[in-house]
């Protein structure tokens, strides 16, 4: 039996130690694909492995209909856009994620990307504070929560949307529940992404809603690209000199960023919200431990494509 690790943007090398203990030690080969780069690579290495762990690697029909012996795929990691869950199901693959393990790393990098903007790209000007300051976050999962709990440290008032979390549990960690999602926009200054890319939620975030952000806006996305409709988000920045946009990936229109918004957006050149040794450890083991059990004792803990 043997499992796959593929990531294109690798894991820390103690992260891959790990996985390969929890696996040898279940008496299953590893084998490990890095950096890749071509798909043709991924499709030669998925031929002959049962359990599959990736990142953001794209798992579509062709990958998964070239792993022949394919019983389960984990992404090691919340997002699971990246995997066509349709023909893994079809196929009778079961699919899972790892949700919690790297959501720290992102809530991090979310007061990382904002506090750089914050104070203007460190270029010498006065900038602002984040004290006393409105974040709104948009969907209170894990990464929303820990991003909750960084901002009560900055000393920020914060707010919540999201229809799928009961506002009893964002009461408990001391936010304040929204229930209509322009609310949230036209109350919060400071906006932060943690939706995921749905066929609901692709490109929601539009005109109607940025135009509703007070004087200083600032939208954080260490979402999706996806979710962000990116010709209305131009728009609005050329309307507003005061809006500005950090992201945690590269969108489509970035030349457009570099040609009119200088000093007011951020990008980081690949996703790197999760990319710390301890979201690698934590997403990486647990994705090593849920492949084992799923193909030594069919736990399906975790599965996406019920
Ligand atoms: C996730 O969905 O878990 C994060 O976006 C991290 O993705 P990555 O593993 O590709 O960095």
């Amino acid at each position: 039996m043997k499992i796959l690790v593929a990531t294109d943007k690798p894991f820390a090398a103690v992260a891959v130690n790990g996985i390969k203990d929890v696996v040898e030690s279940a008496g299953i080969k590893l084998a490990l694909l890095e950096k890749y780069g071509e798909k043709s690579k991924l499709l030669d290495a998925v031929k002959d492995v049962e359990g599959l762990i990736v990142r953001s690697d794209i798992i579509d029909a062709e990958v998964l209909n070239a792993a022949k012996q394919l019983k389960v795929v984990v992404r090691a990691g919340a997002g699971y856009d990246n995997i066509d869950l349709a023909t893994a199901t079809a196929n009778g693959v079961c699919v899972m994620n790892t949700p919690g393990q790297n959501s720290n790393a992102v809530a991090e990098l979310v007061f990382g990307m904002t506090v750089m903007m914050a104070r203007n790209l460190y270029n010498g000007t006065s900038g602002t504070e984040l004290k006393g300051k409105k974040l709104g976050i948009h969907a209170f999962g894990q990464v929303g929560r820990n991003v909750a709990r960084i901002a009560k440290g900055f000393g920020m008032e914060v707010f919540a949307f999201d229809p799928y979390c009961p506002a009893s549990v964002m009461e408990a960690e001391g936010v304040k529940p929204i229930t209509d999602i322009n609310e949230l926009y036209s109350t919060c200054q400071y906006v932060s992404l943690h939706i995921p890319a749905t066929n609901e939620t692709k490109k929601s975030i539009n005109y109607a809603l940025l135009k509703q952000m007070p004087k200083g806006a600032m939208l954080i996305n260490t979402a999706r690209k996806e979710v962000i409709n990116e010709e209305e988000l131009v728009q609005i920045m050329d309307e507003r000199p005061d809006f500005r946009y950090v992201s945690d990936i590269t969108p489509d229109n970035a030349s457009v960023f570099a040609e009119k918004f200088t000093g007011r957006y951020f990008f980081t050149p690949k996703k790197m919200g999760a990319q710390t040794a301890e979201a690698n450890i934590n997403a990486g083991i647990a994705a090593a431990k849920q492949s084992v059990g799923f193909l030594k004792e069919g736990i399906d803990k975790f599965k996406v494509n019920k």
